[in-house]
């Protein structure tokens, strides 16, 4: 019956919504996505183990962990292992294993594959942002890291439903220069701005040629942190919008370069740890609080400008921490792994829904129940009102590609739905076959969770290794893990090498209990073989000349779309 209800009035909101009724107030809630980049389990304050003395606790996070107290908490949160097929699936509403699952460069094009020979997103699947630009409800805008395809215009962020774009292409720029991987020896900048008026390279935010980590005022010259400059266009839009007529909700996705490698950040910060000795450690904590901080900021401006009200702001990170010490120095604790691992600290991540939208009766609790990247997709569409029980993407199927896996968690988030119904039933992890962090090859299906079930499957051509088979301690590094791929689990199809967790009694998958299962371990590797003959694997391609002829020629030195 309340099923029937809800159908009925999403149903209305549709209705009002195709023939273009002016709502008297906004007819949807303000939706702001942040998207933070390989934030650890353990970098925010409130996953601080409660025995742990308050003058020993590293890490603190206070506006972040205010939006978890305002907030409902998703503590089964889970996404892709590396950056740019978390954010695949989380732009289409796909599992990683239906849209992407390699990290390659947006440089890659295949001609022979005019739809999936790129970087991300394959053309002709729609994105979140254009499924509420087609409600007529919202305007939508994207700021930051985009690293889901650059090889044509149609790729970019403008064309993919957001009609603004300030941010890079690429998966990580140095926050000094902008430079992110080279064209014959020589860097290239990556940093774009469109919007009405101009579209193109950002050259006239570039800073002086002395500006960098070791010289943060050099004499005379310009020298902004990135991140300033792109949580400066998320407070200004956020203003503009208020001062506005606002007759559309707002749809912002703001996807930070924080904390994701190099390691560099204001001085100021880095002051304030000076007393950590580890010196990757402390660049990482800094560069935690400089992320909390701008959170913060991101929140007052809503709080000032009233929109916080009526928003909906959703939280989490794409991927866990990275642990490599003397590289990066992230903690997942008490997680196993990081970034790059199928183990939980790779792919359970952090995860916060708050906003004054929010009913007060779910603030401040935490929610056990699945989520994936994939479900914002649907989730978001049900707030503009789109019915979602048969949402498709018909350009998508069109061109034999996969339709959308996304489920509306709304229901779940809101409260509306009793505590025993559940909206997603699993979760299916992607792999891949390539052996170089950043290369291309086949889509594999790594594993599957079912409730308090995780079954991991290392690839074949890898002797069927998980990497990272490490924990950190509360406090990294406990002891020196240089290279935790190195460190690795077999987890096999044989009931003997098989890994099968029961992650709510055991989230630190310390041990395998597919012996005594092993039924369970037959159904779920049965059902991982089922999966894999769905997955979408396309020949991405190799890196394309053209990209370096633009970088070079018409861009004058920084990223764009080459085709
Ligand atoms: C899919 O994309 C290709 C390449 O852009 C385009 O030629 C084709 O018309 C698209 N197909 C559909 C069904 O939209
Ligand atoms: C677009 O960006 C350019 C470059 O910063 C700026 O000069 C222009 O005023 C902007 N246009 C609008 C409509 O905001
Ligand atoms: C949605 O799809 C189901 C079958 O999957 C069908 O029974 C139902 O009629 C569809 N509803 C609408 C509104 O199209």
């Amino acid at each position: 019956m309340a099923c029937r209800q809800l159908l009925l009035l999403s149903s209305l909101l549709l209705v009002a919504s195709l023939t273009g009724a002016k709502p008297t107030s906004r007819a949807a809630p303000h939706i702001i996505h942040i998207l933070v980049d390989d934030f650890g389990w353990n970098e925010v304050g409130y996953h601080q183990p409660s025995d742990v003395s308050a003058d020993e606790i590293e890490v603190q996070t206070p506006n972040i962990d205010a939006l978890k107290e305002e907030g409902l908490e998703l503590d089964r949160m889970y996404v892709h292992k590396i950056c740019s097929p978390s954010r695949s699936s989380v732009q289409t509403g796909r599992d990683p294993i239906h849209v992407n699952v390699q990290n390659v460069h947006p440089e890659v094009t295949n001609s022979d594959d005019p739809v999936g020979g790129f970087q991300g997103i394959p053309l002709n699947m729609s994105t979140m942002a254009e499924v509420l630009s087609d409600t007529g409800l919202y305007e939508t805008s994207f700021v930051g890291k985009w690293d889901v395809g650059m090889a044509t215009d149609m790729h970019a962020p403008y064309s993919r439903g957001y009609e603004k774009f300030f941010g890079y292409f690429h998966h990580s720029n140095d926050y000094w220069n902008f430079n992110e991987q080279k064209c014959s020896l020589k860097a290239v900048k990556d940093l774009w701005l469109h919007n009405e008026t101009f579209s193109g390279p950002a050259v006239h935010l570039e800073n002086g040629a002395h500006c960098g980590q070791d010289n943060q005022s050099p004499d005379g010259e310009r020298c902004v942190y990135e991140e300033e400059l792109l949580m400066g266009s998320v407070k200004q839009q956020l203003q503009d919008y208020a001062a506005g007529d606002q007759e559309k909700s707002l749809f912002m996705f703001w996807s930070t370069h924080l904390v994701h490698m190099p390691l560099q950040v204001p001085d100021s910060f880095l002051e304030k740890f000076s007393d950590v000795d580890d010196s990757y450690r402390r660049s990482m904590r800094a560069m935690s609080n400089y992320l909390d901080t701008e959170i913060g900021e991101v929140v007052d401006t809503l709080k000032e400008t009233g929109l916080w009200e009526d928003t909906v702001l959703v939280f989490h990170a794409d991927n866990g921490g990275e642990i490599m010490t003397q590289s990066c120095g992230g903690n997942n604790y008490p997680l196993r792994g990081g970034k790059f691992s199928n183990f939980e600290g790779g792919i359970r991540v952090n995860a916060i829904v708050s906003g004054g939208y929010l009913p007060e009766d779910r603030r401040g609790k935490v929610e056990g129940r699945l989520f994936t990247s994939a479900d914002w997709l649907s989730t978001y569409a049900s707030l503009a009102g789109v019915d979602t029980d048969n949402l498709s993407d018909a350009k998508a199927v069109a061109s034999n590609l996969p339709d959308y896996d996304s489920v509306n968690q709304w229901p779940i988030i809101s409260g509306e739905a009793e505590a025993d119904v559940v909206a997603r039933e699993e979760v299916i992890i992607g792999d891949t076959t390539s052996v170089e962090f950043n290369g291309d090859g086949d889509t594999l299906v790594g594993g599957l969770i079912r409730g308090r079930w995780k079954l991991l499957l290392g690839a074949k051509n890898k002797l069927y290794r998980i990497s990272q088979d490490v924990v950190t301690s509360v406090n990294y590094p406990s002891h020196p893990i240089i290279v935790p791929e190195a460190i690795f689990r077999t987890c096999s199809r044989k009931l003997k090498n098989a890994c099968l967790f029961d992650i709510y009694a055991d989230p630190a998958e310390t041990t395998s209990v597919a012996e005594e299962n092993e039924d369970i371990f037959n159904e779920m590797l049965a059902r991982i073989d089922e999966l894999q003959e769905t997955v979408y694997s396309p020949d991405r391609g190799k890196k394309d000349k053209r990209a370096c002829e633009a970088a070079k020629g018409e861009y004058g030195g920084w990223w764009g779309p080459f085709m």
